[in-house]
Protein backbone atom coordinates (compact mmCIF):
# COMPACT_ATOMS: atom_id res chain seq x y z
CA UNK A 1 0.00 0.00 0.00
CA UNK A 2 1.13 3.35 -1.14
CA UNK A 3 -0.67 6.37 -0.23
CA UNK A 4 -0.40 10.39 -0.16
CA UNK A 5 -1.01 12.98 2.00
CA UNK A 6 -1.64 16.37 1.36
CA UNK A 7 -1.17 19.13 3.41
CA UNK A 8 1.54 18.61 6.38
CA UNK A 9 -0.08 20.53 8.88
CA UNK A 10 -1.35 19.22 12.18
CA UNK A 11 -3.38 16.66 10.65
CA UNK A 12 -1.75 15.36 7.89
CA UNK A 13 1.71 14.86 9.23
CA UNK A 14 0.27 13.08 12.54
CA UNK A 15 -1.91 11.18 10.19
CA UNK A 16 0.83 11.05 7.75
CA UNK A 17 3.53 9.74 10.63
CA UNK A 18 1.01 7.11 11.95
CA UNK A 19 0.17 5.55 8.29
CA UNK A 20 3.41 4.94 8.05
CA UNK A 21 4.13 3.64 11.83
CA UNK A 22 1.50 1.32 10.72
CA UNK A 23 3.71 0.16 7.60
CA UNK A 24 2.23 1.97 5.34
CA UNK A 25 4.60 3.88 2.55
CA UNK A 26 3.54 7.58 2.70
CA UNK A 27 4.53 10.49 1.03
CA UNK A 28 3.56 13.59 2.93
CA UNK A 29 2.88 16.64 0.31
CA UNK A 30 2.96 20.58 0.93
CA UNK A 31 3.67 23.68 -1.30
CA UNK A 32 5.45 25.43 1.53
CA UNK A 33 8.93 23.97 0.14
CA UNK A 34 10.70 25.89 3.78
CA UNK A 35 7.92 23.75 5.79
CA UNK A 36 9.20 20.58 3.44
CA UNK A 37 12.91 21.06 3.82
CA UNK A 38 12.75 21.60 7.83
CA UNK A 39 11.00 18.20 7.76
CA UNK A 40 13.80 16.84 5.61
CA UNK A 41 16.17 17.59 8.58
CA UNK A 42 13.28 16.09 11.03
CA UNK A 43 12.67 20.05 12.30
CA UNK A 44 8.48 19.66 13.12
CA UNK A 45 6.58 22.34 11.84
CA UNK A 46 4.55 22.05 15.24
CA UNK A 47 5.12 20.94 18.79
CA UNK A 48 3.41 17.93 19.30
CA UNK A 49 5.12 14.85 22.23
CA UNK A 50 6.95 12.20 20.22
CA UNK A 51 6.32 13.70 16.55
CA UNK A 52 9.55 14.45 15.99
CA UNK A 53 11.23 11.07 16.87
CA UNK A 54 7.96 8.79 15.24
CA UNK A 55 8.94 11.04 11.89
CA UNK A 56 12.64 10.58 12.47
CA UNK A 57 12.35 6.20 12.92
CA UNK A 58 9.93 6.10 9.88
CA UNK A 59 12.00 8.18 7.50
CA UNK A 60 15.02 5.76 8.44
CA UNK A 61 12.74 3.14 7.77
CA UNK A 62 12.13 4.11 4.31
CA UNK A 63 8.04 4.35 4.87
CA UNK A 64 7.74 8.44 4.85
CA UNK A 65 8.79 10.90 2.31
CA UNK A 66 8.33 14.36 2.44
CA UNK A 67 8.08 16.40 -1.17
CA UNK A 68 6.44 19.13 -3.05
CA UNK A 69 5.76 17.11 -5.90
CA UNK A 70 2.50 16.87 -5.48
CA UNK A 71 1.94 15.01 -9.24
CA UNK A 72 4.56 12.52 -8.58
CA UNK A 73 3.38 11.22 -4.84
CA UNK A 74 -0.51 10.86 -6.02
CA UNK A 75 0.35 9.19 -9.34
CA UNK A 76 1.04 6.33 -7.41
CA UNK A 77 -0.44 5.90 -4.72
CA UNK A 78 -2.90 3.52 -3.90
CA UNK A 79 -5.16 6.44 -1.79
CA UNK A 80 -5.11 10.13 -1.21
CA UNK A 81 -5.95 12.29 1.42
CA UNK A 82 -7.06 15.56 1.93
CA UNK A 83 -5.11 16.63 5.29
CA UNK A 84 -5.42 20.82 4.17
CA UNK A 85 -7.26 23.82 6.20
CA UNK A 86 -10.34 24.36 6.33
CA UNK A 87 -10.56 27.80 8.41
CA UNK A 88 -13.38 29.68 8.81
CA UNK A 89 -14.09 32.26 5.82
CA UNK A 90 -13.99 35.57 6.64
CA UNK A 91 -17.28 37.36 6.94
CA UNK A 92 -19.65 34.37 6.81
CA UNK A 93 -18.40 31.82 9.57
CA UNK A 94 -18.42 29.02 6.88
CA UNK A 95 -15.76 26.49 6.38
CA UNK A 96 -13.32 27.99 3.86
CA UNK A 97 -12.84 24.88 1.50
CA UNK A 98 -10.65 26.60 -1.19
CA UNK A 99 -8.22 24.80 -0.31
CA UNK A 100 -9.77 21.33 -0.66
CA UNK A 101 -10.84 21.90 -3.71
CA UNK A 102 -8.08 23.03 -5.11
CA UNK A 103 -6.15 20.00 -3.56
CA UNK A 104 -8.73 17.84 -5.28
CA UNK A 105 -8.42 19.26 -9.03
CA UNK A 106 -4.71 18.88 -8.90
CA UNK A 107 -5.30 15.32 -7.55
CA UNK A 108 -7.30 15.05 -10.34
CA UNK A 109 -4.76 15.76 -12.72
CA UNK A 110 -2.45 13.88 -11.23
CA UNK A 111 -4.25 10.83 -10.72
CA UNK A 112 -3.18 7.11 -12.25
CA UNK A 113 -5.47 3.94 -12.06
CA UNK A 114 -8.21 3.69 -9.35
CA UNK A 115 -7.02 5.88 -6.76
CA UNK A 116 -9.20 6.42 -3.25
CA UNK A 117 -9.71 10.19 -2.53
CA UNK A 118 -10.26 10.73 1.05
CA UNK A 119 -10.93 14.01 3.28
CA UNK A 120 -9.38 13.80 6.16
CA UNK A 121 -9.85 17.57 7.01
CA UNK A 122 -12.57 18.77 9.05
CA UNK A 123 -15.35 19.75 5.85
CA UNK A 124 -19.09 20.76 6.40
CA UNK A 125 -21.76 17.86 4.40
CA UNK A 126 -21.94 17.61 1.02
CA UNK A 127 -18.53 18.49 0.49
CA UNK A 128 -17.43 14.70 -0.88
CA UNK A 129 -20.09 15.23 -3.26
CA UNK A 130 -18.24 18.59 -4.56
CA UNK A 131 -14.87 16.71 -4.39
CA UNK A 132 -16.19 14.06 -6.76
CA UNK A 133 -18.27 16.48 -9.05
CA UNK A 134 -14.51 18.37 -9.35
CA UNK A 135 -12.70 15.60 -9.93
CA UNK A 136 -14.97 13.72 -12.27
CA UNK A 137 -15.11 17.42 -14.34
CA UNK A 138 -11.67 17.49 -14.63
CA UNK A 139 -10.75 14.41 -15.38
CA UNK A 140 -13.69 12.17 -17.11
CA UNK A 141 -12.03 9.01 -17.54
CA UNK A 142 -10.91 8.80 -13.93
CA UNK A 143 -11.17 5.76 -11.78
CA UNK A 144 -11.94 6.88 -8.85
CA UNK A 145 -13.73 6.95 -5.05
CA UNK A 146 -14.22 9.63 -2.48
CA UNK A 147 -14.25 8.73 1.23
CA UNK A 148 -14.66 10.86 4.04
CA UNK A 149 -12.34 9.70 7.00
CA UNK A 150 -12.49 12.26 9.82
CA UNK A 151 -9.77 12.61 12.46
CA UNK A 152 -10.16 12.58 15.98
CA UNK A 153 -7.04 13.31 17.39
CA UNK A 154 -6.31 15.97 19.71
CA UNK A 155 -3.36 18.60 20.06
CA UNK A 156 -1.03 17.24 22.87
CA UNK A 157 -2.27 13.74 22.63
CA UNK A 158 -2.59 13.29 18.48
CA UNK A 159 -0.29 9.90 18.44
CA UNK A 160 -1.82 7.97 21.21
CA UNK A 161 -5.26 9.08 19.95
CA UNK A 162 -4.16 8.15 16.14
CA UNK A 163 -2.65 4.80 17.26
CA UNK A 164 -5.33 3.88 19.93
CA UNK A 165 -8.52 5.36 18.76
CA UNK A 166 -12.10 5.03 20.46
CA UNK A 167 -13.40 4.54 16.67
CA UNK A 168 -12.38 4.85 12.84
CA UNK A 169 -15.42 6.37 10.81
CA UNK A 170 -15.05 5.62 7.10
CA UNK A 171 -17.70 7.15 5.33
CA UNK A 172 -18.52 5.75 1.87
CA UNK A 173 -20.58 3.15 0.05
CA UNK A 174 -18.13 1.88 -2.44
CA UNK A 175 -17.24 -1.59 -1.74
CA UNK A 176 -13.92 -1.45 -3.92
CA UNK A 177 -12.95 2.20 -1.31
CA UNK A 178 -13.93 -0.03 1.49
CA UNK A 179 -11.16 -2.85 1.05
CA UNK A 180 -8.86 -0.04 0.45
CA UNK A 181 -9.61 1.72 3.99
CA UNK A 182 -9.80 -1.88 5.67
CA UNK A 183 -6.48 -2.38 4.69
CA UNK A 184 -5.01 0.50 5.65
CA UNK A 185 -6.34 0.63 9.14
CA UNK A 186 -5.85 -3.11 9.97
CA UNK A 187 -3.24 -3.03 12.16
CA UNK A 188 -6.15 -1.77 14.44
CA UNK A 189 -7.97 -4.91 14.24
CA UNK A 190 -5.64 -6.20 16.56
CA UNK A 191 -6.50 -3.85 18.93
CA UNK A 192 -10.40 -4.31 18.30
CA UNK A 193 -10.88 -1.22 17.68
CA UNK A 194 -14.42 0.21 16.56
CA UNK A 195 -14.56 0.94 12.96
CA UNK A 196 -17.57 2.36 11.69
CA UNK A 197 -18.72 2.33 7.72
CA UNK A 198 -21.23 4.70 6.97
CA UNK A 199 -22.50 7.23 3.81
CA UNK A 200 -20.12 9.39 3.41
CA UNK A 201 -22.45 12.41 4.07
CA UNK A 202 -23.37 10.92 7.66
CA UNK A 203 -19.56 10.61 8.54
CA UNK A 204 -18.83 13.75 7.22
CA UNK A 205 -21.52 15.08 10.09
CA UNK A 206 -20.25 12.57 12.60
CA UNK A 207 -17.03 14.79 12.71
CA UNK A 208 -19.40 17.93 13.49
CA UNK A 209 -21.73 16.42 16.05
CA UNK A 210 -18.50 14.99 17.89
CA UNK A 211 -16.54 18.15 18.19
CA UNK A 212 -20.23 20.60 19.07
CA UNK A 213 -21.11 18.02 21.53
CA UNK A 214 -18.20 17.83 23.28
CA UNK A 215 -18.23 21.98 22.75
CA UNK A 216 -21.38 21.70 24.68
CA UNK A 217 -20.43 19.34 26.96
CA UNK A 218 -17.64 22.47 28.40
CA UNK A 219 -19.71 25.21 28.14
CA UNK A 220 -22.17 23.21 30.12
CA UNK A 221 -19.99 22.44 32.92
CA UNK A 222 -18.54 26.44 32.72
CA UNK A 223 -21.91 27.83 33.67
CA UNK A 224 -22.75 25.27 35.99
CA UNK A 225 -19.31 26.83 37.48
CA UNK A 226 -20.46 30.12 37.24
CA UNK A 227 -23.39 29.23 39.00
CA UNK A 228 -21.65 27.52 41.70
CA UNK A 229 -19.50 30.56 42.59
CA UNK A 230 -23.32 32.10 43.34
CA UNK A 231 -24.55 29.42 45.35
CA UNK A 232 -21.61 28.45 46.94
CA UNK A 233 -21.03 25.14 46.18
CA UNK A 234 -18.23 23.19 43.82
CA UNK A 235 -17.84 22.35 40.50
CA UNK A 236 -15.23 19.73 40.93
CA UNK A 237 -17.68 17.79 43.13
CA UNK A 238 -20.60 18.69 40.35
CA UNK A 239 -18.31 17.22 37.75
CA UNK A 240 -17.28 14.04 39.50
CA UNK A 241 -20.93 13.76 41.13
CA UNK A 242 -22.55 13.83 37.34
CA UNK A 243 -19.74 12.28 35.62
CA UNK A 244 -20.08 9.20 37.84
CA UNK A 245 -23.82 8.39 35.61
CA UNK A 246 -21.88 6.09 32.81
CA UNK A 247 -24.64 8.14 30.43
CA UNK A 248 -22.94 11.25 31.25
CA UNK A 249 -19.42 10.77 31.29
CA UNK A 250 -16.71 12.23 33.19
CA UNK A 251 -14.25 13.50 30.71
CA UNK A 252 -14.89 16.55 29.22
CA UNK A 253 -16.38 18.16 32.23
CA UNK A 254 -13.69 20.46 33.60
CA UNK A 255 -14.53 23.90 33.97
CA UNK A 256 -12.25 26.70 32.62
CA UNK A 257 -11.46 29.94 30.82
CA UNK A 258 -13.59 28.50 28.24
CA UNK A 259 -12.52 26.11 24.63
CA UNK A 260 -10.41 27.42 22.47
CA UNK A 261 -8.07 25.61 19.85
CA UNK A 262 -7.76 25.28 15.96
CA UNK A 263 -11.36 23.19 16.22
CA UNK A 264 -14.36 23.69 18.73
CA UNK A 265 -14.43 27.21 17.94
CA UNK A 266 -13.83 26.73 13.68
CA UNK A 267 -16.59 23.66 14.28
CA UNK A 268 -19.08 24.85 16.75
CA UNK A 269 -19.59 28.09 14.09
CA UNK A 270 -18.96 26.16 11.15
CA UNK A 271 -21.79 23.71 12.03
CA UNK A 272 -24.18 26.89 13.05
CA UNK A 273 -23.95 27.77 9.36
CA UNK A 274 -24.55 24.62 7.75
CA UNK A 275 -27.74 24.33 9.98
CA UNK A 276 -28.79 27.75 9.38
CA UNK A 277 -28.10 27.43 5.85
CA UNK A 278 -30.31 24.08 5.58
CA UNK A 279 -32.98 26.17 7.36
CA UNK A 280 -32.70 23.71 10.45
CA UNK A 281 -31.03 26.01 12.92
CA UNK A 282 -29.11 24.31 16.09
CA UNK A 283 -30.30 26.26 19.03
CA UNK A 284 -28.06 24.76 21.18
CA UNK A 285 -25.19 25.26 19.69
CA UNK A 286 -25.20 28.71 18.80
CA UNK A 287 -26.13 29.34 22.21
CA UNK A 288 -22.60 27.20 23.09
CA UNK A 289 -21.00 29.55 20.58
CA UNK A 290 -22.14 32.63 22.18
CA UNK A 291 -21.66 31.66 25.83
CA UNK A 292 -18.05 30.68 24.94
CA UNK A 293 -17.54 34.18 23.18
CA UNK A 294 -18.51 35.85 26.28
CA UNK A 295 -16.96 33.64 28.67
CA UNK A 296 -13.22 34.22 27.42
CA UNK A 297 -14.05 37.74 28.04
CA UNK A 298 -15.28 37.62 30.74
CA UNK A 299 -11.95 35.85 32.66
CA UNK A 300 -10.51 39.47 32.40
CA UNK A 301 -13.27 40.67 34.90
CA UNK A 302 -12.63 37.87 37.51
CA UNK A 303 -8.70 38.69 37.19
CA UNK A 304 -9.79 42.67 37.79
CA UNK A 305 -12.25 41.76 40.42
CA UNK A 306 -9.55 39.54 41.92
CA UNK A 307 -6.89 43.05 41.95
CA UNK A 308 -9.74 44.66 43.78
CA UNK A 309 -11.69 46.27 40.57
CA UNK A 310 -8.81 48.04 38.66
CA UNK A 311 -5.54 46.92 37.77
CA UNK A 312 -4.34 50.23 36.29
CA UNK A 313 -0.77 50.17 36.89
CA UNK A 314 -0.90 46.96 37.98
CA UNK A 315 1.54 44.51 36.73
CA UNK A 316 -0.19 41.03 36.24
CA UNK A 317 2.31 37.90 35.63
CA UNK A 318 0.09 34.83 33.44
CA UNK A 319 1.30 31.49 32.94
CA UNK A 320 0.52 30.05 29.73
CA UNK A 321 -1.03 31.21 27.02
CA UNK A 322 -1.59 28.03 24.02
CA UNK A 323 -4.74 27.21 23.99
CA UNK A 324 -3.94 23.81 26.32
CA UNK A 325 -0.73 22.44 27.39
CA UNK A 326 1.47 20.31 25.53
CA UNK A 327 0.86 22.45 22.03
CA UNK A 328 2.46 25.32 21.03
CA UNK A 329 -0.92 26.44 18.96
CA UNK A 330 -2.35 30.04 19.80
CA UNK A 331 -5.46 29.63 17.59
CA UNK A 332 -8.36 30.85 19.38
CA UNK A 333 -6.75 30.72 22.78
CA UNK A 334 -8.50 32.49 26.23
CA UNK A 335 -5.21 34.30 26.16
CA UNK A 336 -6.23 36.14 23.22
CA UNK A 337 -9.38 37.95 25.03
CA UNK A 338 -8.00 37.90 28.38
CA UNK A 339 -4.30 39.54 28.57
CA UNK A 340 -6.04 42.65 25.48
CA UNK A 341 -8.38 43.50 28.06
CA UNK A 342 -6.12 43.53 30.66
CA UNK A 343 -3.97 45.98 28.92
CA UNK A 344 -6.95 47.73 28.06
CA UNK A 345 -8.00 48.15 31.64
CA UNK A 346 -4.44 49.56 32.04
CA UNK A 347 -2.20 46.85 33.36
CA UNK A 348 1.38 45.49 32.31
CA UNK A 349 1.45 42.01 31.53
CA UNK A 350 4.76 39.79 31.97
CA UNK A 351 3.93 36.08 30.35
CA UNK A 352 4.97 32.90 30.06
CA UNK A 353 4.61 29.79 27.99
CA UNK A 354 6.70 26.56 27.52
CA UNK A 355 6.13 26.11 24.04
CA UNK A 356 3.89 28.83 22.74
CA UNK A 357 5.72 32.11 22.98
CA UNK A 358 6.93 32.19 19.76
CA UNK A 359 3.41 32.23 17.38
CA UNK A 360 2.01 34.27 21.05
CA UNK A 361 4.60 37.20 19.74
CA UNK A 362 2.97 37.34 16.66
CA UNK A 363 -0.25 37.61 18.14
CA UNK A 364 -0.15 39.98 21.69
CA UNK A 365 1.31 43.40 21.49
CA UNK A 366 2.94 44.97 24.48
CA UNK A 367 3.94 41.86 26.68
CA UNK A 368 6.70 41.31 28.41
CA UNK A 369 7.93 37.70 27.44
CA UNK A 370 9.76 36.02 30.44
CA UNK A 371 12.07 32.68 30.07
CA UNK A 372 10.42 30.69 33.30
CA UNK A 373 7.28 31.01 36.01
CA UNK A 374 9.19 32.84 38.76
CA UNK A 375 11.10 35.39 36.59
CA UNK A 376 7.37 36.48 34.90
CA UNK A 377 5.64 36.78 38.60
CA UNK A 378 8.74 38.86 40.13
CA UNK A 379 7.47 42.16 41.45
CA UNK A 380 3.76 41.51 39.84
CA UNK A 381 0.43 42.27 41.76
CA UNK A 382 -1.13 39.40 40.84
CA UNK A 383 -0.35 35.83 39.18
CA UNK A 384 -2.85 34.86 36.85
CA UNK A 385 -2.94 31.13 35.85
CA UNK A 386 -4.17 30.33 32.06
CA UNK A 387 -2.76 27.24 30.63
CA UNK A 388 -2.44 24.18 32.88
CA UNK A 389 1.20 22.72 31.68
CA UNK A 390 2.58 20.24 34.02
CA UNK A 391 5.35 22.43 35.09
CA UNK A 392 2.98 25.46 36.57
CA UNK A 393 0.96 22.94 39.07
CA UNK A 394 3.74 22.44 41.40
CA UNK A 395 5.02 25.70 41.94
CA UNK A 396 7.23 26.33 45.44
CA UNK A 397 4.79 28.47 47.02
CA UNK A 398 7.04 30.58 49.33
CA UNK A 399 8.80 31.18 46.79
CA UNK A 400 5.71 32.65 44.96
CA UNK A 401 4.64 34.68 47.21
CA UNK A 402 8.38 35.71 48.19
CA UNK A 403 8.30 37.27 44.52
CA UNK A 404 4.97 38.70 44.16
CA UNK A 405 4.23 42.23 45.69
CA UNK A 406 0.24 40.69 46.88
CA UNK A 407 -0.29 37.13 47.30
CA UNK A 408 -3.36 37.49 44.67
CA UNK A 409 -3.45 34.50 42.66
CA UNK A 410 -6.15 34.06 39.98
CA UNK A 411 -6.29 29.54 38.81
CA UNK A 412 -8.32 29.56 35.66
CA UNK A 413 -7.80 25.75 35.22
CA UNK A 414 -8.67 25.14 39.18
CA UNK A 415 -5.16 23.56 39.70
CA UNK A 416 -4.26 24.24 42.85
CA UNK A 417 -5.85 22.84 46.25
CA UNK A 418 -7.94 25.93 47.75
CA UNK A 419 -7.55 24.86 51.36
CA UNK A 420 -3.61 24.80 50.14
CA UNK A 421 -3.66 28.09 49.03
CA UNK A 422 -5.63 29.19 51.96
CA UNK A 423 -3.26 28.07 54.26
CA UNK A 424 -0.32 29.48 52.28
CA UNK A 425 -1.53 32.40 52.83
CA UNK A 426 -2.92 33.28 49.26
CA UNK A 427 -5.97 35.60 47.76
CA UNK A 428 -6.92 32.89 45.45
CA UNK A 429 -9.44 33.00 43.33
CA UNK A 430 -11.04 29.66 41.07
CA UNK A 431 -13.47 28.35 38.52
CA UNK A 432 -16.72 27.62 40.11
CA UNK A 433 -15.52 27.33 43.92
CA UNK A 434 -16.05 28.74 47.18
CA UNK A 435 -13.45 31.02 47.84
C1 LIG B 1 -10.52 18.55 19.67
C2 LIG B 1 -11.19 17.19 19.93
O1 LIG B 1 -11.04 16.83 21.30
C3 LIG B 1 -10.58 16.11 19.04
O2 LIG B 1 -11.28 14.89 19.22
C4 LIG B 1 -10.71 16.57 17.58
O3 LIG B 1 -10.14 15.63 16.69
C5 LIG B 1 -10.01 17.90 17.41
O4 LIG B 1 -10.60 18.86 18.28
C6 LIG B 1 -10.14 18.30 15.96
O5 LIG B 1 -11.27 18.50 15.50
O6 LIG B 1 -9.14 18.30 15.25
P1 LIG B 1 -8.25 19.73 20.52
O7 LIG B 1 -8.85 20.99 19.98
O8 LIG B 1 -6.85 19.38 20.17
O9 LIG B 1 -9.15 18.45 20.08
O10 LIG B 1 -8.26 19.83 22.10
P2 LIG B 1 -9.23 19.40 23.31
O11 LIG B 1 -8.43 18.59 24.24
O12 LIG B 1 -10.48 18.83 22.83
O13 LIG B 1 -9.50 20.81 23.99
C7 LIG B 1 -10.22 21.85 23.33
C8 LIG B 1 -10.47 23.00 24.27
O14 LIG B 1 -11.41 22.63 25.27
C9 LIG B 1 -9.25 23.49 25.02
O15 LIG B 1 -9.27 24.90 25.06
C10 LIG B 1 -9.40 22.90 26.41
O16 LIG B 1 -8.74 23.63 27.41
C11 LIG B 1 -10.90 22.93 26.56
N1 LIG B 1 -11.43 21.96 27.54
C12 LIG B 1 -11.37 20.63 27.28
C13 LIG B 1 -12.02 22.40 28.70
O17 LIG B 1 -12.10 23.62 28.97
N2 LIG B 1 -12.53 21.50 29.58
C14 LIG B 1 -12.48 20.15 29.34
O18 LIG B 1 -12.99 19.38 30.19
C15 LIG B 1 -11.87 19.71 28.16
Amino acid sequence: MRIAMIGTGYVGLVSGACFSEFGTNVVCVDKDETKINKLHENIMPIFEPGLDKLVENNVSGGRLEFTTDLKEAVQSADAVFIAVGTPTRRGDGHADLSYVYGAAKEIAEAMDGYTVVVTKSTVPVGTGDEVERIIRETRPDADFDVVSNPEFLREGSAIEDFMRPDRVVIGTESERAQEVMRQLYRPLFLIETPILFTQRRTSELIKYAANTFLAAKITFINEIADLCEEVGADVQAVSKGIGLDGRIGKKFLHAGPGYGGSCFPKDTLALVKTAQQYGRPLKIIETVVDVNEQRKKQMAEKVIKACGGSVDGKKIAVLGVAFKPNTDDMRDSPSLDIIPALQEAGASVAAFDPEAMGEAKEMLSGVDWKENSYDTMDNADALVLITEWNEFRMLDLDRVKGLLNAPVMVDLRNVYNRQEMKDAGFDYTCIGRPK
